[in-house]
């Protein structure tokens, strides 16, 4: 049983990783806690309690609020992409679950202290809450089981910059104090999404067709992503960068091609902000630190996604 705590700015994709996490059949989503970045904090944690609540969890899960600003730097929230509330303009009704007293970063810390080697992190989200958790206890670095995240481009377009990709661009000094922390720690990177994390117009169809309540969450939190994607990108579908690592999470095998690298992130200010620089050719001669998934398979991934809208555990 992999012991799951989960890092997100629940907006979009991070509601349908929250609920592929609670729908495993071999982890446990332990705690979630919430970092700033989609859109504004409050909502993003109202966001996530009614996540747990649809999945029918409510009460289970405890949900720790954290950073409400990045380390060091000014970033923009994206209600363009995810609409005003995060969930597709649905304005759902408000979760019966409250948030926890406890900060995210305490819940980071003492979680992993007190399960040595048992739990496995997963970031959805800008770092910040793992960097100040590390600033905390740096020694939470060799205790923790794994790290994955959800963030950075290799030898790619960026998302919110021309090279950069949104988590790692929001606090790019956290995503460097992360990557450098010696923590085990797996990239699942912007491309991975564009190459297998896309959900077009038959795959949309097919998940309309199934009427199940995880579909229609789905549809809905995805129903502002879907307009975007068609304006700014000229695709008409959704993109699925949270929940196809969780997908990896949750089943390795999704990952077919990972390989270890030296990655830098550029946290100064100015175009090449929060750049992720994989060291593919080793000029840096460092050693590598991170395990960056080369190829997925959409197939096994799609598969998840779909046993999990219809109501199945994956
Ligand atoms: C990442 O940014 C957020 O908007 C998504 O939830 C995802 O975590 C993609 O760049
Ligand atoms: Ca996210």
């Amino acid at each position: 049983m992999k012991r799951i705590i989960l890092d997100t700015d629940t907006a979009g994709d991070d509601a349908v990783a929250i609920m592929m996490a609670l729908r495993a059949k071999d982890a446990k989503l332990e705690g979630i806690t919430i970092n700033c970045g989609n859109i504004s904090f409050d909502q993003e944690v109202e966001n996530a309690l009614y996540t747990v609540e649809v999945a029918g969890e409510s009460g289970k899960v405890p949900v720790y609020p954290g950073a409400r600003h990045p380390l060091l730097k000014e970033w923009r929230t994206v209600e363009e992409i995810h609409g005003s509330d995060g969930m597709g303009d649905s304005h759902f009704p408000k979760a019966r679950q409250r948030p926890e007293r406890k900060h995210a970063v305490d819940a980071i810390v003492d979680s992993i202290n007190e399960n040595p080697g048992e739990i496995t992190l997963v970031e959805i989200a800008p770092m910040t809450n793992v960097a100040l958790a590390l600033r905390k206890d740096p020694g939470i670095a060799k205790k923790v089981k794994e790290f994955y995240f959800m963030g950075g481009a290799n030898q790619y377009l960026g998302n919110v910059t021309p090279a950069a990709e949104f988590n790692i661009w929001v606090d790019p000094d956290a995503a460097s104090i992360v990557l450098n922390s010696g923590m085990p720690v797996t990239m699942v990177g912007w491309e991975i999404v564009m190459r297998h994390g896309l959900i077009g117009v038959p795959e949309l169809q097919e998940i309309g067709s199934m009427k199940t309540k995880e579909s229609e969450f789905y549809l809905a939190v995805n129903r502002q992503v879907r307009k975007f994607m068609e304006i700014e990108r000229g695709v008409d579908g959704t993109s699925c960068p949270d929940s196809i690592t969780m997908a990896i999470v949750l089943n390795p095998g999704v990952a077919t091609d990972t390989r270890e690298r030296y990655v830098e992130v550029d946290a100064a200010d100015g175009v090449s902000r929060g750049v992720t620089w994989v060291d593919e050719l080793g000029y840096l001669k460092r050693k590598p630190n991170v395990s960056v998934v080369y190829e997925a398979s959409q197939r096994v991934f799609r598969g998840m996604l779909y046993t999990m809208l219809r109501g199945g555990r994956v």
